[in-house]
């Protein structure tokens, strides 16, 4: 129903400045009761992180940094929703302008500086929602902040018990310094702090890394190593790229500061990604984010190693309706080759991919 309104809804979206264009979808959102989503096809369930989703394509930190909307959003038939980035203290992040659309690129670029209600207001709204389906909660460090590692260890401390999963942002491009604790020795105590929160205050929910695009494959190495000894239960490859492909059709735009997201990020995540399945594969599942704009693509990223998915840039572009379009699109695929699950595709071009993805 929402799907089939968007492209009517698409033009006054477009027609506005992009925050308030999500501002108002957002509000709109969060004012839909509650629906439970359409039953999925079992073939596209997965059962990972001690959970049962019943679809791998997950909405992407960022659209919901506040968990105003997230039944609304499980409700348009998301398997999960990452709500966040959250840091402790409330923040404004960047000055306005602070994302741009790049409509021929397909493609977003925001520099929004992990704007934050703050740790209270977000924690108390997921008491309030109760727990029907998957909802991770996405955590950052305030830019103003004596000690990072204890901002993390903070949220992570209070929202563990009430999110299924805890995703561990380092990868961020707008705080300054957050990048930084990609670096092994940082990532390393900042796990084990992280890790130890969790254990003291919900032991059931998972710890997720989520790691940048613009890293060497020597990082990646330690970063893999670093996660699997700390007990993370699954990478979140990647984050928005600092980096601006010579390709970009929106020349005055993609100058503009930021993390890109979008179509354009899909062949260098895609890499990242199976990449870090060559490196992981066997005992840490990967959730593939970058610039899925279709079912082909998210076929792509399980190839390419991603047991689930994320997007955010395509639905400013395709509207909701492409969760539903993604999904069959899967489907048609397992039938085709007789699969009858997704495990059994997982990875399976992962060393292809990763020279040429
Ligand atoms: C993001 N993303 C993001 N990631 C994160 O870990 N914490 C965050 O707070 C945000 N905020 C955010 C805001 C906006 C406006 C965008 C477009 C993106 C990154 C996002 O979760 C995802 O990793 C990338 O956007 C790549 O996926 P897509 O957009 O290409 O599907």
């Amino acid at each position: 129903m929402i799907g089939a309104l968007f492209p009517l809804v698409r033009p006054v979206l477009h027609g506005l400045d992009a925050e308030r264009a999500h501002d108002l979808t957002l509000a709109a959102l969060a004012m839909m009761p509650a629906r439970a989503p359409a039953p999925d096809d079992p073939r596209l369930a997965v059962d990972l992180l001690g959970q049962h989703f019943p679809n791998p394509v997950g909405l992407a930190a960022g659209f919901d940094k506040g968990a105003r909307a997230a039944d609304a959003l499980l409700g348009l038939g998301f398997g999960f929703v990452e709500v966040g980035g959250v840091v402790p203290r409330a923040q404004g992040g960047n000055p306005r302008p602070r994302v741009f659309r790049l409509a021929r690129d397909r493609a977003v670029i925001n520099r929004f500086g992990l704007n934050s209600e703050g740790l209270d207001v977000v924690a108390g709204r997921l008491e309030r929602r109760g727990r029907r389906g998957i909802v991770g909660v996405n955590v950052g460090a305030n830019k103003e902040t004596a000690d990072r590692l204890a901002d993390y260890v903070a949220c992570t401390a209070r929202l563990a018990p009430l999110a299924d999963f805890i995703t561990v942002n380092v990868s961020s491009p707008n705080t300054p310094g957050l990048r930084d604790l990609q670096g092994e020795a940082f990532l390393d105590d900042l796990l084990a702090r992280v890790v130890a929160a969790r254990d003291r205050a919900a032991p059931a929910t998972a710890i997720l890394l989520k790691i940048a695009p613009d890293i060497t494959l020597d990082a990646l190495d330690a970063i893999c190593a670093t996660a699997v000894r700390r007990g993370v239960a699954a990478l979140v490859v990647c984050n928005t790229t600092v980096a601006r492909p010579a390709a970009l059709a929106e020349t005055a735009l993609s100058a503009e500061a930021g993390g890109l997201s979008g179509r354009p990020l899909f062949g260098p995540a895609t890499r990242l990604l199976a990449e870090a399945y060559l490196r992981v594969g066997g005992h840490l599942p990967l959730v593939g984010v970058g610039g899925i704009d279709s079912a082909e693509a998210a076929w792509t990223k399980i190839r390419a190693g991603a047991s689930l998915l994320q997007l955010y840039s395509a639905l400013v572009y395709e509207g909701p309706g492409l969760v539903a379009r993604i999904k069959a699109g899967l489907v048609a695929r397992m039938r085709a080759e007789g699969a009858t699950g997704l495990s059994a595709i997982v990875g399976r071009d992962a060393a292809a991919l990763a020279r040429t993805a």
